[in-house]
């Protein structure tokens, strides 16, 4: 496709390279991440993930060879040869990711399939070979995570997938290809060494992980640009955190959207909303969002109430909060079809819709009937639909959720020829497709944040690299099934380490009918995941926690609780994947690389670094294996130290999730709360785990961005234990007001006594796990 090196040039961090039959560059993004890309469509990147790409000044040396040319820097060397083969090596000069020389060699897939697909097969597809193709070497170790929201295992080989935004509304299985993500990023893992290749290409991507042949697996896309990132670890969290550091990290959110939510398709009248809303109170079952479904518009027109069912929408949203419940409203990007509703009319007029090649607005079918979509490729447009979210703002509503935006329509998918502006750089929808619901909810964040000066929710159903900027996400229409429990822990992983930390499925499961068992269940992983929201669809039986039996009730209670205790905890690790892109719901291979043992771990995962989740994921089944890793775990439950590298036979009746605790962790608590900043919290609890270890809590408004100029407390606690255990807390950052006047400080260890805080002795009270006492919250040392 290249030919050979013809001569080159180096330009500051790109070595500019011309082969015979196209230009192929390699730009230094910084020592561990590396450009790759040639200008096969576009002449310059024009990336929908990468906002800015900010380049590290670093050495960068270049040397020629008679085969090959060779740019290094501290950690990377690259050789780059004919035909823009590229092979990466570390600065130890072990070869890393190598391109495969030959040509792809699918199996062979013998037999007709014409009678096998009249008994209604649908038969294998051969892949073809694509515009774009990127061939990789495959070892027989290696293994791929990542990749967005798939189905099937949190290893990823063997499988093929496509990127396309898809909403499919079949039972989601293994052999799905697409799902609503286009999340083009992978992480390699070899010999406890990883690095992960972005691919930032919007056009329909493909990525075969070395399902057509064992020796090479390859990644390509109909058109565009060959574009892509080679990431370095070889730290598996590091290679997380510098592909955030490329497309962006989650920002932090405010607290209550880490609180418990409850939606429905659909509420459909205040009297229900608000029945819905005192049940919980009633019920003691923490909740702080109330989600309204399509059927609060009117006749689905979006920005709209139907004020025969929602009178004075104003009213209702502001009787709700005072009874500490936000409202977080549906909105779709199809606009209906008709004359005098001023979204269509202006829409129409200012040409904001997508159109069809002769420049006729397009038009397909969604929930209003005939509707037109708006062009969200162009700044013009998202700046239009980020102002309509003032209307939902001034009704009280808190939060908006974004959905068929793959996009998706009743009569058939929309054409490749449909045209968007594209900023500037007209194209078609196979351009725009997989960045659709991305650049929407890119609007609406843009639209919230304007008009409320908050941290704005946004919650979407299609994502691309990047959406985390600007958007949670949910994983679209479940099932109330147990495969779809068990395929929720892998998918949530993968979603997460593919910047998408944000992220929870429909908790009891969307299409059909939920059991007590399954409900009881699945809270057990919604607790943990960071979007946290009971949903189901219209006619399914009721789901919500007081829907079944007082036995499902109380368990569903008892992790809604346990939720609300962890939201401190919680909330530090959105802080922290704030900052570096590490999601609080992490597989055990980020942490415990070099242990084989977790390299394959799908029903297993961490939540934050202290806490492992191992829940169950069977009908009937009250036991389960437990693999710990090194170090030593306390049972939640019992707190029975166990040792790591180590599998356990766990009982686990319906009521328990096994849950293990660090050995030397520190995890803040909240006080019991019906929802967030329902009373002040001035006692911060420590739950601690004696060992050593550290922690730092993070505190500010839990709301707005008066964060940014530091306003913000950090408490720093740092626990050696020797003959005595001694906990350090220091202050390193005191600039918001609301300090915690207390720390209640919990040691769970029976054995404890004789406690001294700064040389005083102090009394305390003996608990089951260990005893408990109070100390002001200044700097100072706890002794025991
Ligand atoms: C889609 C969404 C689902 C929603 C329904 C009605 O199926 O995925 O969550 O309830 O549309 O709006």
């Amino acid at each position: 496709m290249f030919g050979k090196i013809v001569n080159y040039k180096k330009e500051n961090s790109k070595l500019i390279i011309n082969f015979e039959k196209k230009i192929g560059i390699i730009d230094v993004i910084n020592p561990h991440v590396i450009n790759i890309f040639s200008p096969l469509k576009y002449e310059k990147h024009f990336s929908r993930a990468i906002e800015t790409l900010e380049y590290e000044e670093c050495e960068i040396n270049f040397q020629s060879f008679d085969t090959y040319l060779e740019l290094s820097t501290n950690a990377l060397i690259i050789k780059i040869y004919d035909d823009f083969k590229v092979d990466f090596y570390d600065s130890n000069k072990q070869l890393l990711c190598e391109d495969y020389r030959d040509e792809r060699e699918p199996f062979i897939r013998r037999g007709d399939s014409y009678l096998f697909e009249q008994e209604g097969h649908k038969s294998e597809e051969v892949s073809s070979s694509h515009k774009i193709e990127i061939i990789k070497k495959m070892y027989n170790d290696e293994k791929f995570y990542g990749l967005g929201e798939k189905t099937g295992h949190l290893n990823k080989k063997g499988y093929e997938y496509t990127m396309w935004n898809t909403d499919d509304a079949s039972p989601h299985v293994e052999s799905h290809k697409t799902l609503y993500k286009s999340i083009p990023f992978f992480i390699t893992l070899r010999k406890n060494t990883s690095f992960g290749i972005f691919f930032d290409n919007t056009f329909k991507t493909y990525f075969d992980m070395g399902k057509e042949n064992s020796n090479y697996y390859y990644f390509g896309a109909d058109d565009g640009n060959l574009d892509y990132y080679f990431i370095a670890g070889p730290e598996f969290n590091k290679v997380v955190s510098r592909y955030t550091s490329l497309t962006g990290t989650t920002p932090l959110p405010q607290m209550w959207t880490l609180g418990h939510q409850q939606s429905r398709y659909t509420y459909d009248s205040k009297e229900r909303l608000l029945e819905i809303a005192d049940n919980f109170r009633e019920k003691d079952i923490p909740c702080d969002v109330l989600h309204l479904d399509i059927d609060y518009m009117d006749d689905f027109k979006v920005f709209t109430w139907d004020e025969k069912k929602f009178p004075s929408p104003k009213e209702i949203t502001k009787e709700l909060s005072n009874n500490g419940f936000k409202v977080v409203t549906i909105i779709d990007p199809g606009v209906k079809k008709a004359r005098g509703y001023s979204m269509y009319d202006e829409g129409l007029k200012n040409g904001f819709f997508a159109t069809d090649k002769d420049g006729v607005t397009y038009i397909n079918k969604v929930w209003p009937g005939d509707s037109a979509f708006p062009d969200f490729s162009d700044t013009l447009v998202r700046d239009w639909w980020a102002d309509k979210q003032k209307l939902m703002i001034d009704s009280g509503v808190s939060g908006i959720w974004n959905d068929m935006n793959e996009p998706a329509s009743f009569n058939g998918p929309l054409p490749d020829d449909v045209q968007f502006k594209n900023d500037g750089r007209p194209t078609d929808h196979r351009e725009v497709h997989n960045v659709y619901g991305h650049l929407m909810s890119k609007a609406t964040f843009n639209g919230i944040k304007k008009y409320t000066a908050k941290r704005p929710f946004v919650i979407t159903r299609a994502c691309y690299a990047g959406s985390q900027k600007y958007s949670t996400a949910w994983t679209g229409d479940n099932q109330s099934s147990w495969e779809h429990l068990r395929m929720a822990v892998p998918m949530l992983l993968n979603l997460g380490i593919s910047g998408m930390a944000f992220v929870g499925t429909d908790v009891g499961g969307f299409i059909s009918d939920c059991t007590p068992e399954l409900l009881s269940r699945w809270v057990q992983i919604g607790c943990f995941s960071p979007l946290f929201r009971n949903h189901s669809a219209v006619v399914t039986r009721d789901q919500e926690p007081w829907s079944f039996d007082d036995t499902t009730s109380n368990i569903y209670r008892k992790y809604v609780k346990l939720r609300y205790k962890l939201i401190p905890y919680l909330y530090d690790l959105m802080k922290e994947c704030e900052s570096n892109g590490l999601p609080a719901m992490r597989p055990l291979v980020l942490h415990y690389t070099d242990d084989k043992n977790v390299h394959e771990l799908n029903d297993e995962f961490l939540f934050g670094e202290s806490i492992l989740v191992a829940p169950i994921l069977e009908q009937g089944k009250n036991f389960r294996a437990v693999y710990l890793p090194d170090g030593y775990w306390i049972d939640y439950w019992t707190g029975e130290i166990i040792k790591g590298q180590n599998h356990i036979l766990k009982k686990a009746e319906l009521d328990t999730c096994p849950i293990y605790i660090k050995k030397g962790s520190i995890i803040p608590n909240y006080p019991e709360l019906n929802y967030i900043g329902e009373k002040e919290v001035d006692t911060l609890t420590l739950d601690i785990y004696p060992g050593n270890g550290n922690y730092t809590h993070y505190q500010d408004d839990g709301s707005s961005y008066n964060y940014k100029n530091g306003e913000f407390n950090l408490y720093k606690f740092t626990m050696t234990k020797n003959e005595d255990t001694i906990i350090k807390i220091e202050i390193p950052h005191k600039n918001y007001e609301e300090f915690y006047m207390n720390f209640k400080i919990k040691i769970n260890d029976k054995n404890t006594n004789n406690i001294l805080f700064n040389g005083e002795i102090l009394s305390y009270d003996k608990t089951a796990s260990g005893i408990e006492f109070i100390i002001p919250a200044v700097e100072g040392q706890i002794k025991f």
